[in-house]
């Protein structure tokens, strides 16, 4: 078959993700390898994803008993009541747990229908189809999933790790500039955690991967599979090193959830402000060098992906973003801890600052 294969083996569950293009007529032979035999299937899929694309799928999985839940992927419905008509279906079709279920969408569908297959009689067989550069690199893998609330982001969820993981590059190609920057944002925090060589091949064939052309999208969505593994493996349930992989994240889910999750600032739009702002938090709290901080910078400007957090924020948003950040998952007291720069390819984590500090930054911000 020509397409790559990475196997994450957690503590919990060993799983392969095939990456290639024109994946979709191999699905058969990969659900029989992979999973057990099942007879039923419920497909979680986002409407966005075009018809011809479900129509292909739907003919593989003919001989199952199929449901389908087509839904519109936006944060506000990642919720509660989404997750409670999953189970209902579920239910009436009383599926076992060996029966299975498939996502097909991006990292809200992943998340979604993950956590549902999570919960339902406590786990049935779950597959993921990524359709979006931001699940291909980052959401598909690792076993996150969950829902938001009106307190914030992700914040009721679980760790379930799928059977399978199809990443079909044909499915990226209907998808719109904003999502498939989306994606880069978490390819290029890859590249800053983890690989200085990795950054440096973003700088040369950014512009090739933003207009999905092979190799170049292939090899920069396999590197980052590959280091999102060797962090999951070492710490499936973020206790240690996973939280580097929130690099400019907790400034993210905060700009996020001060606009309401509106269309102004999605999610990659918010990670980009996000490492921007962790990056000069770093360099103003002499982590990072300048050097550094400067080549980071560059890379957005001369991609034309950075945006000046002025256009979304004033200062009388202050309280609101620190008291999200105040949320983030990772804090464990009343300080916000922060995932830093060191340089280019390294980290520092575990370092907790107090909310003053961090309002004294954003004001700085937001006035010079
Ligand atoms: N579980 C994890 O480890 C993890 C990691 C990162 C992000 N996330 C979560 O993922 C979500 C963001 O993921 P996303 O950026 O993929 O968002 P998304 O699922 O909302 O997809 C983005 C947009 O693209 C559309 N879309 C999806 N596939 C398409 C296709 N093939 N063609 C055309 N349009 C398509 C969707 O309808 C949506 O409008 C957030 O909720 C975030 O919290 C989870």
């Amino acid at each position: 078959m020509n397409c790559t294969k990475i196997v994450i083996g957690t503590k919990t569950q060993k799983y392969p993700i095939f990456i290639g293009k024109s994946l979709i007529p191999k699905m058969r032979f990969l659900l029989n390898k992979n999973l057990k035999n099942f007879e039923k299937c419920l497909v979680i899929v986002d409407k966005n994803v075009p018809k011809k694309i479900l129509k292909k799928i739907i003919k593989i999985l003919n001989k199952k008993q199929l449901s389908i839940f087509q839904f519109k992927a936006n944060e506000l419905n990642k919720s509660q009541k989404s997750l409670e008509s999953i189970l209902k279906i579920l239910l009436k079709e009383n599926f076992s747990r060996q029966d299975c279920l498939i996502t097909i969408g991006g990292g809200i569908t992943g998340d979604l229908g993950g956590f549902a297959a999570s919960v339902f009689k406590r786990g049935i067989q779950l597959v993921n189809m990524p359709t979006t550069l931001l699940a291909q690199v980052d959401s598909c893998i690792g076993g996150k999933t969950g829902i938001n609330t009106k307190y914030g982001k992700n914040l009721v969820g679980s760790f379930y790790q799928p059977k399978l993981v199809i990443s079909d590059t044909e499915l990226l190609e209907s998808l719109p500039r904003r999502e498939i920057i989306c994606g880069y944002a978490e390819i290029l925090k890859h590249s800053l955690i983890a690989d200085k060589n990795f950054f440096n091949f973003l700088q040369k064939n950014i512009s090739q991967i933003l207009n999905l052309k092979a190799p170049f999208l292939e090899k920069a969505i396999i590197k980052s599979c590959k280091i999102k593994k060797l962090i999951v493996e070492k710490d499936e349930k973020e206790s240690g090193i996973r939280k580097i992989l929130n690099l400019g994240h907790t400034f993210a889910h905060a700009y996020e959830a001060s606009l309401g999750y509106s269309k102004i600032l999605n999610h990659g739009e918010a990670v980009i402000l996000g490492i921007k702002s962790a990056s000069k938090f770093s360099l103003k709290n002499k982590i990072l060098k300048i050097t550094d901080y400067q080549s980071i910078i560059s890379h957005l400007n001369n991609a034309n992906l950075s945006h000046d957090i002025k256009i979304f924020f004033s200062l009388k948003d202050i309280d609101k973003i620190i008291s999200f950040m105040l949320t983030d998952k990772k804090n464990v007291s009343k300080s916000i801890n922060l995932i830093l720069l060191r340089k280019i390819g390294l980290t520092q984590y575990n370092k907790n600052f107090s909310k003053n500090k961090i309002k004294l930054f954003l004001k700085n911000e937001l006035t010079n």
